[in-house]
């Protein structure tokens, strides 16, 4: 169980359900916004292994392994969280963005358990969930920079509550986690690529292979300027593999050489990109902040201490979510459900799944 810091007597209860990838997860959460929380419960049944075979998340296989075991994970978060449903204030479910087939199944099953139970039903957005996830336990007040990084998301925004988001960059072409997978795949390395790019990198030297920093230089008056591209450093390393003689020439050195060089480079975008962003935070907010790094790229240690150093360089407190809660999990569905919950929202039963959902498209509670 992890911190306690919400007044009981305000403290809200929620169960938060989380299908929108291969991750099955559950989780019962009790706090209250600007209080933190207490985390009850928190399972997460990965289903790397069914996609591992095929190099990447297959939508039909996780779809089905969601139908297979949404139900037990729920049991077991309730049970483990010693909560009845009816103790419950509400049910907050991924309502997308995500594979369609997963976010239909969380999304019908929250609603089934609303209607049987009566209590509320939170749709909740996947990206949210990550974007308000380090308020979960860290005193993180509004508004804050957020650095959002995933398997299909890369994007830096001012986040003023929930459903109040100021966009200021995002990718033009691969999310930062994608980069991660596909570089891995282009090495034999596992899936998912992300750990396994930073533990080959941990024992490389980030100076041997030379690879682009794409859009870096771009003025403030550059459409691009806040803009990440992160395509043509995938290709510059397939390049750099090739230019060895193929990936089968590589001795496990090369490897870690490869790993090292280009997560050097993810590592320098990112950092400039949040420079460039915390100034024009400063100047809009009149004071620096704090920079939220959220998201399961945010699991990597190198990066989150390079934007550790970056944030402080500027006068910022960086803030990132344990390990835990960075990679997909339900308490962060169950935390943005909750501060949707707090300010009044209630979603009804015919609420749609949706494969796509901008942070752009959301508002604010009434
Ligand atoms: O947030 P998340 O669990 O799922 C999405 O919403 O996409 O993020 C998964 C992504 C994958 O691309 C994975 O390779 C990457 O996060 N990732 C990492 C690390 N751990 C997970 N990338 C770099 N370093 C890591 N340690
Ligand atoms: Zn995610």
């Amino acid at each position: 169980m992890d911190t306690l810091r919400a007044p009981p007597q305000t403290a809200l209860t929620v169960l938060g359900i989380e299908t929108s990838c291969d991750e099955t997860a559950a989780a019962v959460l009790r706090g209250y916004p600007g209080a933190g929380s207490e985390i009850l419960s928190n399972i997460v049944l990965s289903q790397i292994d069914e996609h591992a075979p095929y190099g990447g998340v297959v939508p039909e296989i996780a779809a089905r392994a969601h139908i297979d075991h949404l139900d037990g994970i729920i049991r077991r978060a309730l049970d483990e969280a010693s909560v009845k449903l009816s103790d419950l204030d509400g049910i907050a479910a991924t309502a997308g963005p995500g594979l369609i087939g997963g976010v239909m199944v969380g999304l019908m099953t929250g609603k089934t358990l609303a209607m049987a139970t009566g209590k509320t039903l939170i749709g909740v957005n996947h990206l949210e969930g990550h974007a308000l996830s380090p308020r979960m336990m860290e005193d993180a007040p509004f508004p804050y920079l957020l650095l959002l990084v995933s398997g299909g998301h890369c994007m830096l925004a001012t986040v003023r509550g929930p459903g109040d988001y100021a966009l200021h960059g995002e990718t033009i072409d691969d999310a930062v986690g994608e980069a991660f997978d596909k570089v891995a795949k282009l090495l034999g390395l596992p899936y998912p690529g992300g750990p396994a790019v930073e533990r080959w990198a941990a024992s490389g030297d980030a100076t041997r292979f030379a690879l682009p920093r794409p859009l870096l230089d771009r003025k403030a008056d550059d459409p691009h300027f806040l803009n990440f591209s992160l395509s043509g450093l995938k290709t510059a390393v397939r390049r750099a593999v090739e230019k060895e003689g193929g990936v089968e020439n590589l001795n496990d050195h090369d490897i870690a050489d490869v790993c090292a060089s280009f997560q050097a480079a993810v590592a320098d975008i990112l950092a400039r990109r949040c420079d460039q962003a915390m100034e024009i935070f400063c100047a809009q907010e009149g004071r620096p902040g704090s920079l939220v790094v959220a998201g399961g790229v945010a699991a990597n240690q190198m990066l989150r201490t390079r934007l550790t150093h970056t944030a402080e360089a500027q006068g910022f407190t960086f803030v990132a979510p344990p390990l835990k809660y960075c990679t997909d999990n339900a308490a962060m569905i169950a935390w943005a459900g909750l501060e949707r919950l707090a300010l009044g929202q209630s979603d009804p039963l015919d609420l749609s799944a949706r494969a796509r959902w901008p942070l752009r498209d959301l508002t604010p509670p009434d």
